[in-house]
């Protein structure tokens, strides 16, 4: 998506050895106009595939998953970091270890949002390790729901998520893909959409 790459180009700030600081449009302040056309990307890709339920995780995926729920005219549902006093029956749960941060986080949903007819697509940011998307695809198959595919915003080629989510049947389609970042100069590899 070239207007995504321009923007990460213009406002992008690569933090350390591997990591992209996009706070000014995507993780802090949000742009909504960038992030309805990226959820006209998505829901274009998947017009056909019949999805009935978008589903992210706290806090930053919501933004994206939102505007791709709108233009698919189906909910959204964003699972939690934390359990919430009124989150009391039927939880579905996966432990989500972090890499960047080394923590496992357990992350939930109720079961009552999904069910076996539901054909779900995953949004979330950014794509680094697939751990959080993979807990996700748990979660979703707890209830028999089927996952169709994860959209990711920004894909960061050179970890492993992608290949991890791949193995596990799931397809994934990223708006922007960067190959590496190179003396401070970000590269991208061709995206999905
Ligand atoms: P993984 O899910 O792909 O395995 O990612 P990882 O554990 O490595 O990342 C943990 C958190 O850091 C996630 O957000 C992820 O979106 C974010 N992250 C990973 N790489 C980058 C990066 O290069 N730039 C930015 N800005 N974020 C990155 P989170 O902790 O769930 O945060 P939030 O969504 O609550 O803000």
């Amino acid at each position: 998506m070239e207007l995504l790459e321009e923007r990460i180009l213009n406002d992008g700030n690569i933090l350390g050895e591997n990591i992209l600081k996009v706070d000014n449009f995507l993780t802090h302040q949000v742009d909504y106009k960038l992030m309805k056309e990226i959820g006209q990307v998505f829901a274009h890709k998947y017009a056909e595939a019949g999805i009935t339920k978008v589903v992210t995780i706290e806090a930053s995926g919501i933004a994206p998953a939102l505007y791709v729920a709108e233009a698919l005219d189906v909910p959204m549902i964003f699972a939690k970091k934390h359990k919430n006093i009124t989150m009391t029956e039927g939880i579905l749960t996966a432990q989500v270890y972090s890499f960047t941060k080394q923590v496992t986080s357990t992350v939930s949903i109720s079961g009552k949002f999904l069910d076996a007819d539901d054909k779900v697509l995953i949004i979330d940011d950014f794509l680094a390790n697939g751990q959080a998307a993979k807990g996700l695809i748990e979660i979703i198959k707890q209830a028999g729901s089927k996952v169709l595919g994860v959209g990711i915003v920004i894909e960061k080629s050179f970890q492993d998520g992608r290949q991890l989510l791949e193995s596990l049947g799931v397809e994934v389609t990223s708006l922007a893909r960067i190959k590496n970042f190179e003396n401070g100069q970000l590269n991208f590899m061709e995206a999905d959409a």
